[in-house]
């Protein structure tokens, strides 16, 4: 068993997993953080799409035990508490694009990956952030004219 303190949405969070254990299920079955989605499990639809620091990445890929203490880990769950994923996710519920849902969350920390780097992307720029999160419901084009959307509320 591995013990660790990671900051989970800003709040330091002491956790406890087996050596083998993927953040994924870390994130999911010990602390409750289902927002995380769990789909293909490969690494190809981007539904379980973190934040760690300010790097996108995939928790169904990721071994808990390469995460050392004070990671800074960022979740659907925490958005909300930063402007910048507040804003992106007024801006998905304005714009009707959630249908199922299930993508959403990895859609919503991509996109916030793309805007900590980059405040003023171009359409093309956010086509590529989000290319590694798959929809079946919604047709990209309106998720992007979201992620847009919430980059002029801000700019
Ligand atoms: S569940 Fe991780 S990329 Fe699909
Ligand atoms: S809204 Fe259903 S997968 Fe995107």
């Amino acid at each position: 068993m591995i013990k660790r303190i990671w900051n989970i949405n800003s709040q330091q969070t002491p956790v406890r997993f087996d050596d083998d254990a993927r953040l994924l299920d870390v994130l999911r079955d010990n602390l409750d953080q289902i927002g995380t989605k769990e789909s293909c499990n490969q690494g190809e639809c981007g539904a379980c799409s973190v934040l760690i620091g300010s790097e996108l990445r995939l928790a169904c890929l990721t071994l808990a035990a390469s995460l050392p203490d004070d990671t800074q880990i960022l979740t659907v769950e925490g958005l909300s508490q930063v402007s910048l994923g507040h804003n992106l996710q007024q801006a998905f519920l304005q714009s009707g694009i959630i249908q199922c849902g299930y993508c959403t969350p990895g859609m919503l920390l991509a996109a916030m990956a793309l805007l900590m780097r980059n405040p003023k992307p171009t359409r093309d720029q956010v086509l590529r952030a989000i290319s590694g999160n798959l929809c079946r419901c919604s047709g990209y084009n309106s998720i992007v004219d979201a992620i847009l959307s919430a980059v002029n509320r801000v700019n």
